[in-house]
């Protein structure tokens, strides 16, 4: 009995608040006219109820929000970010005079949000389905006039028709502020403005420049998934983001500096990573980093007890985590920190070298910063004595088992033969080849040292069983994966597809020849892993993925000035002489493009991929094939036609790739619509009519050398001639680039002048600028 008159309270209940509730929005308003209120028990929807107006507090204090009720349900606008109000008596009144205002018992002057300079009474506060709250002055010829607004006081949110930038008729600045922490709205750290000047956004840290988006020349353009607009003229100059379809977009500037779009879930801006010494991803360089800070050290999320023998506080409610991180950064003495009492986020805790007793990281309860040194990245000093110590233990017992097999030699050898290599299954390291193990393992204490034999688990639990979130792309032998070896350092892994038949012996022999080109412009293989039929290859881990990924892409593309892209032009060039000229091996790359070659920290080119296809056709090292590896569009004509390959192949390879470097565009995709010429094809029409500065990126903006321009694009054509005798080799192309001597031949109109009729007729003119994002395959090692 007892139960079922709960029940039916608690029906009665829901009952009610369904009633209350719909009652609510039947009865819910879009506007606020003179004289009326809104109390914290009311509020104002738009005509469609997408966004709310409404006095709500979550922690205590009360603020007049703008809510969004699609979807996510976030606050998009506060009114009084800095002045919470008292939940019971807060109202938000529109007098007749034609002021807008907050007002509560316990203050004693009101927040005032409009004040009409003559007495307006005929004013209406309006929601729009746009977020927007807006305060109309109705003119009695039935015309309305905007007083004020909520899109021209935007808070973290950046909605679509928001601005970003300034009125020069009101001198006023449009810009968002973060919050202080993730808790407490108050004005925050960090700020996200548009210079007009530069036409650049930025993003600063309590007034410190930390990012910038680069010039964004177009008055329209996509980025990060969003539709933007540029408007400049003689009353405003601004930047607004605009809705493309259904789903709403929204830009929000969060407390740690970084600036995601909530519709995608990408980050637009990374200020949180921007630490002063690195220019990567936009981040900007200061004037001053800490002597005692180096390229490399970060903080990093630690959940735990920082047990240090000395810590320090600063209890001021106007510091949030990014001011901590910036004080701690700016001590010497600082190693981590976390906020003051972890209640409300505000103040912080510092925790302290003390050199006499050390530090004891424990692991445990709460969470903290901590500052990781690039140094403690690569391993700490107890690292180098564990691994001394292993080593140790190892010679001695490789000696041991040395002894034992030159003793056993024959014998051993014999049964080798007897089991033979006829065997197709290949079986672990471990159990099969007992023989050349130990004389592998001989030969890498000897002078091997640098390449690694991983097992499989550790390959395995590194990459999280390969999976697809640690996918890194597609390359043209397997897939690549990003992995994290129990040292913490950071590799890429390559799972070769089994189509290669080479034997476990030849496999390793030629790893260790390949481990061997040893070059800052190449890859460097760090070790392999054979198991059963699988073969990987652990390679260093790029962090600025690959060309492609900044070339052709319209925002991206304007992080490579001129001199980056020389740069990088011959970092590509001294690569591929190296392993043409002056490695041992003499590799012919064969598959040479802008998404095999990666970027290193500082934007330096690593040539990756190299040596594999002369792993996959060993017996065909004689310059012809019949499986031709390589990418349409960078194939020389006798490759692609009758696949011979020699050095100038590569060169051909080398000459497409760096006219895509000068023009921003892909050989393929590059279409002239009156002529049907390919990327080659233009540049030598352009080069033919003495037009050559045409063909260069319009995103680069005029601090280029033109004399180095040309040079290069000359060198370019000369590189993709019919001919492969005709093109030069490439010392000889490094020493005309560098203008030791300047290049005297001139080209002569190239291979594959006219693109393929049936290509698939997308066009690829100078207007036409589109985010390219999706089309984008990841490196691919
Ligand atoms: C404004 O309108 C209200 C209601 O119509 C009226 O009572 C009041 O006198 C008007 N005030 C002014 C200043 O016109
Ligand atoms: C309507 O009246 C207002 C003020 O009375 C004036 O500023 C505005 O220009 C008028 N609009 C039209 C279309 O006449
Ligand atoms: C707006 O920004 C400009 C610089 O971008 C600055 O000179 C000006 O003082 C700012 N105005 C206001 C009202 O903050
Ligand atoms: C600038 O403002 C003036 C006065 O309000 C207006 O007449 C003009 O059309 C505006 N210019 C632009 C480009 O909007
Ligand atoms: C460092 O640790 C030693 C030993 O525990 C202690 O005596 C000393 O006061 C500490 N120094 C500071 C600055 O806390
Ligand atoms: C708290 O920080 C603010 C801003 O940096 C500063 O003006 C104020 O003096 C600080 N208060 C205390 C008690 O340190
Ligand atoms: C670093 O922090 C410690 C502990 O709060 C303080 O004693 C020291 O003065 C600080 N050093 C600098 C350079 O601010
Ligand atoms: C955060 O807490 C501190 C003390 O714990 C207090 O002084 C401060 O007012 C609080 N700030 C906010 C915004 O609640």
């Amino acid at each position: 009995m007892v139960s079922c008159k709960t029940q039916f309270l608690l029906v009665f209940v829901y009952l009610w608040l369904w009633w209350t509730t719909c009652s609510h929005v039947i009865s819910a308003k879009h506007s606020l006219k003179p004289g009326e209120k809104l109390n914290s028990k009311t509020n104002i929807c738009s005509e469609n109820g997408i966004y709310c107006i409404s006095f709500s507090s979550s922690t205590g204090d009360c603020y007049l929000q703008i809510v969004r009720k699609r979807g996510d349900s976030w606050s998009v606008w506060f009114a009084n970010r800095n002045e919470p109000v008292d939940a019971e008596s807060a109202v938000l009144l529109l007098d007749h005079s034609g002021v807008l205002k907050i007002e509560s018992k316990h203050r004693e002057l009101p927040i005032i949000l409009y004040f009409s300079p003559q007495p307006a009474n005929n004013t209406m506060a309006t929601l729009l389905d746009t977020g927007n709250f807006v305060l109309q002055q109705l003119h009695p010829n039935g015309t309305k006039s905007v007083l004020w607004q909520s899109f021209d006081y935007p808070t973290d949110n950046l909605l679509p028709g928001m601005k970003l930038g300034v009125s020069y008729k009101t001198s006023h600045n449009w810009s968002l502020v973060s919050w202080l922490t993730s808790e407490i709205p108050n004005l925050g750290a960090f700020s996200l403005e548009w210079q007009p000047r530069t036409r650049e956004l930025i993003i600063k840290r309590r007034e410190q420049l930390c990012w910038t988006s680069g010039e964004l020349r177009n008055k329209e353009g996509f980025m990060h998934n969003t539709h933007y607009r540029i408007v400049s003229n003689e009353n405003e100059s601004y930047f607004t983001i605009t809705t493309s379809n259904e789903e709403l977009t929204r830009w929000v500037l969060l407390e740690t500096g970084q600036l995601i779009n909530r519709n995608g879930g990408d980050d637009v801006a990374r200020a949180d990573m921007c630490y002063g010494y690195n220019t990567d991803g936009g981040c900007q360089k200061w004037d001053e980093i800490p002597i005692c800070r180096h390229r490399g050290d970060a903080f990093e999320d630690r959940l735990g007890y920082p047990s240090t023998n000395m810590e320090s506080y600063l209890a001021n409610s106007s510091y949030g985590p990014s001011d901590c991180q910036d004080i701690c950064w700016k001590n010497c003495s600082c190693i981590a920190y976390s906020d003051y009492d972890g209640n409300n986020e505000t103040g912080c805790t510092f925790y302290h070298w003390n050199s006499t007793k050390g530090t004891n990281l424990a692991s445990g309860g709460m969470k903290f910063r901590l500052l990781v040194k690039n140094t403690d990245r690569k391993g700490t000093k107890k690292w180098i004595w564990i691994t001394i110590l292993i080593v140790a233990t190892l010679v001695v017992i490789s000696a041991f088992v040395l002894f034992l097999a030159l003793k056993n030699r024959k014998l051993l050898f014999k049964e080798e033969r007897r089991k033979g290599m006829k065997t197709n299954k290949m079986t672990d390291l471990a159990t099969a080849n007992r023989f050349y193990d130990v004389k592998d393992l001989e030969d890498e204490f000897k002078k091997r040292q640098d390449l690694k034999v991983l097992n499989y688990t550790s390959v395995l639990s590194a990459t999280d069983d390969f999976s697809t979130e640690n996918k890194l792309g597609q390359g043209g032998f397997g897939p690549v994966y990003k992995g994290i070896l129990p040292t913490g350092q950071e590799v890429a892994i390559k799972r070769l597809s089994k189509t290669s038949t080479q034997g476990i012996v030849e496999f390793k022999n030629e790893l260790m020849l390949i481990s061997e080109l040893q070059h800052t412009n190449l890859v460097q293989l760090l070790g392999f892993c054979i198991h059963e039929e699988e073969r990987i290859l652990i390679y260093e881990y790029m962090p600025n993925k690959s060309l492609d990924f900044y070339l052709f892409d319209c925002t991206r593309s304007m992080l490579l000035d001129w001199k980056k892209r020389f740069n990088i032009i011959e970092g590509i060039s001294q690569g591929i002489l190296y392993l043409h000229k002056y490695s041992r091996l003499k590799i012919i790359h064969r598959d040479l493009k802008a998404s095999n070659i990666l970027l290193d920290e500082n934007m330096n080119p690593k040539i990756s991929d190299f040596g594999l296809a002369r792993m996959f056709m060993q017996q065909e090292s004689t310059g012809t094939t019949s499986r031709i590896v390589g990418t349409y569009g960078y194939m020389s004509p006798e490759y692609a036609m009758e696949g011979t390959f020699s050095t100038k192949s590569d060169v051909y390879s080398f000459g497409v790739l760096l006219l895509e470097i000068v023009s921003g565009r892909k050989n393929t995709s590059f279409y002239d619509v009156d002529h049907l010429l390919n990327l080659i094809g233009h540049a030598w029409e352009l080069w033919n009519q003495g037009e050559s500065l045409q063909l260069l990126d319009p995103s680069l903006n005029d601090s280029f050398d033109p004399d180095e321009v040309k040079r290069c694009i000359h060198v370019g054509l000369l590189c993709v001639e019919h001919y492969a005798n005709d093109r030069p080799t490439m010392s000889n192309v490094i020493s005309m680039l560098t203008n030791e001597s300047a290049p005297v031949t001139l080209p002569r109109r190239p291979a594959f002048y006219v693109e393929r009729k049936n290509f698939d007729g997308k066009t690829s003119s100078k207007e036409l600028c589109v985010d390219s994002t999706d089309e984008f395959t990841a490196s691919t090692y």
